[in-house]
């Protein structure tokens, strides 16, 4: 039987797949249908020092193989996390991934010194967010603003830290660096692509946030490429996501340079997607005579 656990930053996952954070809650409404255990880890749903209403609704919108949403990082705060999630996660499953987001350097310092003195097994760093300070513009598409996030956060803890990168940037490779440079255990990305959609009757915006992040099997491509731009780029760690739907998808990012995958979206279509990714998976590598998942890790062959 191939093994497929993966170590990332130090920390041993069963399997490589996670739930993506923002589309699994905090595992409590999937807990009903099978064990949390057999996930290789949880990404939380993004939390802040303070809870958060998010975004006035409609918050969704369907597009063609994939979704927008502006949900706002609704979420009950870091306090709130730790005292009555975390338990219930840390019982039940694997590897507990706190994402987290600030619109201020001090949000993001305050958050994680939380963390810090919790339980939780790595923190995912959300730099997607707008960082309040500088007009409102997203700290990950600057490498400066992506590095200052990255060194206030790695000064606030010692958990492993996975910075979350955004797609919507000129160059991905340089934000890596800059992340890396300044002490990331990992990366994860792609956090979602900016986008928008008009009802043509009413002439308004169909999210009322005006814009909000693409997801689903529509980025995948996109996804596979900055992953593997990333890989060539830097030497910690990648964990890739962005449209997995399939096994097939999540064999696709690891050759690509993922050493772990987070499947967001299609968990909304179907739960059981993660399972069947990690029993297909599991098939591919048996069939194949791979016996560890770092065996098929950037082994793309390029032109
Ligand atoms: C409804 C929704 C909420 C999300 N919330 C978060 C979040 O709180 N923090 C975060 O880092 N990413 C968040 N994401 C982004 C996902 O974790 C993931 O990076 C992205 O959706 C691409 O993966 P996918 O195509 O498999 O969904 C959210 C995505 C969706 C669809």
């Amino acid at each position: 039987m191939a093994d497929l656990s993966v170590r990332i930053a130090g920390v041993e996952f069963p399997n490589p797949v996670i739930a993506a954070s923002g589309t699994y809650g905090n595992g409590e409404c999937y807990t009903e249908l099978y064990p949390l255990s057999r996930l290789g880890g949880v990404s939380c749903k993004g939390m802040t020092i303070e809870p958060k209403m998010g975004n006035v609704p409609p918050r969704i919108a369907e597009t063609p193989s994939g979704i927008l949403n502006s949900v706002g990082l609704q979420n009950i705060g870091v306090h709130g996390f730790v005292e009555y999630y975390l338990p219930t996660l840390k019982e039940e499953g694997n590897v507990i991934i706190a994402n987290v987001a600030g619109a201020v350097l001090d949000d993001y310092i305050a958050a994680a010194e939380v963390l810090d003195a919790s339980d939780v097994d790595m923190i995912e760093l959300n730099i997607s967010c707008p960082n309040v300070k500088a007009g409102g513009a997203t700290w990950g598409v600057t490498k400066e603003g992506a590095a200052a996030v990255t060194h206030a956060v790695r000064k606030a803890t010692k958990k492993p830290l996975i910075v979350k990168l955004t797609p919507n940037v000129t160059d991905i490779t340089e934000i890596a660096r800059a992340v890396e440079a300044e002490g990331a255990d990992s990366i994860s990305l792609i956090n979602t692509l900016l986008g928008m959609r008009i009802d043509i009757n009413s002439r308004r915006p169909i999210l009322h946030n005006n814009v909000g992040g693409l997801s689903g099997p529509a980025v995948f491509p996109v996804a596979v490429r900055m992953v593997w731009q990333c890989y060539k780029a830097v030497h910690i760690p990648i964990i890739g996501m962005g449209g997995i739907s399939t096994w097939e998808d999540a064999v696709e990012m690891i050759l690509a340079g993922a050493s772990a995958v987070q499947i967001g979206t299609a968990i909304f279509k179907d739960p059981y997607s993660p399972l069947k990714v990690i029993d297909g998976l599991s098939e591919y590598m048996d069939k194949n005579g791979i016996r560890s998942v770092s065996e098929l890790v950037g082994q793309v062959k390029p032109w």
